[in-house]
């Protein structure tokens, strides 16, 4: 079965109406190689699934084309690709740079079929993926590679893996699916917990199918820089100071768009022995049958310095410190544990056993009585205690509270952010900086999204105020009122 047929995109040829366009004004043809690291490493593995991802120009798309080369060159006949982009426009340079590589080889790119045939027979077909639904269409083909271009432009992870489904060979060649990314777009959240957080490099087998990810950096690509010395200069102009981090450095925990904007790398420390003498905090958002969320917090007592992914940072004094969490879910989305207040104030017991804890608090509507004793006085008699926390979501004009407090903390200012969470508090780091602006009333955040952590965060910030400068803007107005979004210019630790 043929692959169903975008319309032919618009591109250089040569002449004439034939179908086949044979290559021939193609320059002498060089073999593609890979170049060393990443793109060496994406080529040579055999795992079922590879994620090319990260900086921008790093050489994903060069190395998933160059991958299929040799894919068709060993298996002839039995090759069988799938190239997909989510857009049409973008589909034109990568089928310009495959005309390249591939013309080199003696294939022919034919464009009705939007397809690239090798005289041993192999076939690359070319599609773009309009909509989640026009994956519904290969449903019953068969293929021996899958690349997905771009796989963050996917919002949701169902087209792929119908995509996936079509991985198989009565010739017995080896099927594998690749795709290649960058941070950001609106499938960041699901690729980033699918394939970046286990960490580059590490395989994670699941059902007897392995998955890696490569990450790719700009410095991976030297070709790049020397054919084109301004391409950086470039990228930094086409979008903001964070996602252009995002795209030069490949770095994941930048997200555009998303609530709290300025969430980077440099908010997250490898952990470290916390000092005694720094004061700790316990914040608390019950939940049910919806997950519980448990942080410790510590108070920086003095500037000091913790290793990161991105180098070191220093915590400067006053900050606050994650240092620990206990998130009540059954590991499935938004699913609670369903455990009693004795049940949780026993787990916070046991993990707080020889530590002194200064201040504790909670969403205020624990303490409300229904008939029999609240929440908070279940916990207070099994051995926990908690005072109402401030539960202001969005600050009034000029004051600096609710969600602003957390943001504030988030970007920081001077020596930097204000506000860090250990690198094994992991539903923090899954659930807060991928929540977004409630669409009607977008100084909050939309409740909709597993937003437990970020509620229990914001008592914890609340609990240990910035002292307000002149009034905030909300974050990200951006797109809202076109005005850039500026931590207050002259806070300080209260
Ligand atoms: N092995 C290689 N041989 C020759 N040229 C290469 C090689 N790898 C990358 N390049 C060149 O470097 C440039 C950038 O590579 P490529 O388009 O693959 O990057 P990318 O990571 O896909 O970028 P983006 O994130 O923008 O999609 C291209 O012009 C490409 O042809
Ligand atoms: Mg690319």
């Amino acid at each position: 079965m043929a692959a169903p047929t975008n319309p032919a995109p618009t591109q250089k040829r040569s002449g004439g109406g034939s179908e086949t366009d044979a290559l021939e004004d193609a320059d002498p043809p060089a073999a593609w190689e890979p170049q060393p690291g990443p793109q060496s490493a994406f080529v040579a593995s055999t795992l079922f699934e590879v994620i090319y991802g990260g900086a921008r120009g790093g050489g994903k798309t060069d190395a998933a084309l160059g991958e299929f080369a040799r894919h068709a060159e060993a298996h002839g006949k039995a090759a069988k690709g799938l190239l997909v982009r989510r857009t049409r426009v973008a589909l034109v340079p990568t089928i310009e740079r495959a005309r390249e590589i591939y013309g080199a080889m003696g294939a022919t790119w034919q464009e009705q079929k939007s397809r690239f045939v090798w005289p041993n027979g192999a076939m690359l077909y070319v599609r773009y993926l309009d909509r989640d639904q026009d994956a519904d269409a290969y449903q019953g083909h068969d293929y021996t590679r899958v690349y997905v271009e771009e796989l963050t432009q996917f919002a949701s992870p169902r087209p792929i893996d119908k995509l996936k489904a079509t991985l198989r060979s009565a010739a017995g060649a080896p099927c594998a699916f690749r795709a290649t990314c960058n941070p950001g777009g609106p499938g960041h959240a699901w690729v980033k917990a699918r394939y970046i957080d286990a960490g580059p490099y590490n395989i994670i087998e699941e059902n007897g199918l392995s998955r890696v990810f490569i990450p790719a950096r700009l410095s991976d690509n030297p070709r790049l820089s020397e054919a084109d010395p301004l391409y950086v200069e470039r990228l930094r102009q086409s979008g903001s100071a964070e996602l252009v981090r995002a795209w030069l450095e490949g770095d994941w925990n930048v997200i555009e768009g998303s609530f709290f904007d300025k969430w980077s790398g440099r908010n997250v420390v490898r952990p470290f022995a916390v000092p005694e003498l720094w004061t700790r905090v316990r914040s608390l958002d019950w939940g049910y049958a919806a997950p519980f969320s448990v942080g410790w917090w510590a108070v920086a007592s003095d500037d000091t310095t913790a290793d990161s992914d991105v180098g070191p940072l220093v915590i400067p004094r006053g900050a606050l410190v994650r240092y620990r969490e206990w998130y009540g879910s059954t590991g499935r989305p938004n699913q609670g544990l369903r455990l009693e207040a004795e049940a949780v104030a026993n787990g916070i017991v046991e993990r707080e056993r020889g530590e002194k804890i200064h201040n504790a608090v909670a969403d205020p509507a624990i303490f409300s009585t229904q008939g029999g004793p609240s929440i908070g006085e279940r916990l207070r008699v099994a051995g926990v205690w908690f005072r109402p926390a401030d539960n202001t979501r969005v600050g009034k004009a000029g004051a600096l509270s609710g969600w602003d407090q957390m943001r504030a903390r988030i970007a920081g200012q001077g020596k930097g952010p204000m506000l860090f969470v250990f690198d094994t508090c992991r539903d923090f780091i899954r659930t807060v900086p991928v929540l977004q602006h409630d669409p009607d009333r977008p100084e909050d955040l939309d409740t909709t999204a597993e937003d437990h952590v970020a509620d229990e965060a914001r008592y914890a910030c609340l609990s240990r105020p910035l002292t307000a400068g002149p009034p905030v803007v909300p974050s990200n107005p951006r797109d809202l009122w076109g005005r850039a979004a500026k931590p207050p210019v002259n806070w300080k630790v209260a």
